[in-house]
């Protein structure tokens, strides 16, 4: 896609189509224009590529909404604009339902035309780096990883995906943990993807929940039960939470990932599984075994591929997208109409730590799509503890420090919101709140002051 983004103006009235088109094209944006929604319809069908549409509501022949359903039917990476000269909040929450990105009311107002064009683009960038990315290691629709770690580890997961080795996944409290084990499940080709939390059972039930029973193994064995390393016989067993595995149950396991054999509880007889084992933790394994809380030898057959899934402050540049795609997915599961973050929000979730990881951010979206009072997600919408830090503009670590020059403090933070955007300078001068122009002049400075020495 070329930096500059095309937008398509659809609009019947000659003078105000021509007045937007120029407005755009010095923004520096290339434009298609089109006088209907059939003109709109039959320069798509020709193969022009557009990375947004602009669209008036009242037209003659196929009126915006009609255009609306065809592009969400047809092209539905495009993102769609609407303007309309009566937006009440019932048609615009009708027109957002019906899968438009934003409406603007007319007469449409230049910095609001403006801020409205530069999320579409910035969605439709969005849609086709993950499009891409997705294509390539073979991602479910929903998982959302842009930053170096990220991909490296869908890169790792897709090559031991074909294989039985087992798989130990570690990192924090809702890192995605259990996303990529079901990722490469996903690619394995494998059957079914049985799920068991070790911490969620006692422990004397663990290996009966396992390996099962044979009848009159205890009191309650009324009948023989097959386990879950049965269930999953030609599939995946997400073993989460592995540390909880009791001791005197490790040296079974440990048997059944060297061999694939196992015997239910009480019974004599050796039985067999295929089931592959990807195991979890947020705790340190090398730690727990150090304190005698897990065998070395299961640790040592179960690191053989061991995936580090580093906490998401540590991959700021991951949070925009993950945010408009949980903000997507919680609207339709909660049927809300979904909304845009405006670009402090997005400021403020970036900087934001996230002891909770991503488990946090869907918890925090959620609550702010339920109770937010205005068409957008704003910063008043985040609790006080991350709206604070859009209030200071700090994005990342610590905040500068107080010797120095204004000049410096403004340098360091523009690489810093630049780094945060993964060098996405669109998404940088909004997050910034200047334009794209000013953001170029000023780094040109920055370029100029560094080659001078100064
Ligand atoms: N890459 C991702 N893209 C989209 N959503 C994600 C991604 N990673 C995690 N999530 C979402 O975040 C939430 C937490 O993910 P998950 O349950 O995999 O974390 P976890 O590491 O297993 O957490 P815990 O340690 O608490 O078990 C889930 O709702 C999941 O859908
Ligand atoms: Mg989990």
């Amino acid at each position: 896609m070329s930096d500059a983004g095309r937008i398509l103006v659809v609009e019947d009235d000659d003078g105000q189509r021509k007045l937007l088109v120029a407005v755009l094209q010095a923004d520096g944006w290339a434009t298609f224009e089109a006088g209907s929604g059939d003109a709109a319809i039959e320069l798509l069908d020709k193969g022009s590529e557009v990375d947004v549409i602009l669209s008036d509501l009242m037209m003659p022949g196929t009126d915006g909404r009609g255009l609306l359903a065809v592009v969400t039917e047809r092209w539905p990476e495009v993102p769609f604009v609407v303007m309309t000269a009566f937006a009440t909040v019932d048609s615009a929450v009708e027109l957002l339902h019906a899968g438009a990105h934003h409406y603007l009311p007319k007469p449409v107002k230049l910095p609001e035309l403006r801020i409205a064009v530069r999320r579409a683009l910035e969605a439709t960038r969005t849609k086709r780096e993950l499009a891409r990315l997705r294509r390539k290691v073979g991602l479910p629709a929903d998982v959302v990883g842009v930053s170096r770690q990220m991909q490296q580890i869908f890169e790792t997961a897709i090559r031991v995906a074909p294989s039985s080795t087992p798989v130990l996944i570690t990192g924090e409290t809702g890192v995605g943990k259990e996303v990529v084990a079901r990722a490469i499940h996903g690619a394995s080709g494998r059957d079914n993807f049985v799920a068991l939390n070790c911490a969620a059972l006692p422990p004397n039930l663990v290996e009966s929940e396992l390996f099962g029973f044979k009848r009159g193994a205890f009191t309650d064995a009324t009948r023989d039960h097959a386990g879950l390393v049965e269930v999953a016989v030609q599939g995946t067993l997400f073993l989460d939470e592995v540390a909880e595995v009791p001791l005197v149950t490790q040296p079974k396991l440990l048997r059944f990932l060297q061999d694939g054999e196992f015997r239910r509880l009480g019974d004599s007889q050796a039985r067999r599984s295929n089931a592959r084992v990807i195991a979890a933790t947020n705790r340190d394994p090398a730690e727990e075994v150090a304190a005698g809380r897990m065998r070395d030898d299961l640790y040592y057959r179960l690191n053989i591929v061991h995936i580090v899934i580093p906490p998401l402050r540590e991959r700021p540049v991951d949070i925009p997208a993950l945010a408009d795609q949980l903000v997507d997915r919680l609207a339709a599961r909660y049927q809300l109409a979904r909304a845009d973050l405006t670009p402090e929000t997005v400021a403020a979730l970036a900087a934001y730590r996230w002891p909770g990881n991503i488990r946090e951010l869907e918890n925090v979206l959620a609550r702010a799509l339920a109770l937010r009072s205005g068409q957008r997600i704003t910063v008043q919408d985040l609790p006080p503890e991350i709206g604070k830090v859009a209030a200071t503009g700090v994005v990342g670590a610590a905040a500068p420090e107080p010797t120095l020059p204004l000049e410096e403090v403004e340098r360091r933070h523009i690489l810093r919101v630049l780094e945060a955007t993964g060098g996405n300078k669109l998404k940088a001068a909004e997050i910034l709140g200047i334009d794209r122009s000013t953001l170029h002049r000023k780094l040109k400075q920055m370029h100029g002051a560094a080659a001078l020495g100064m």
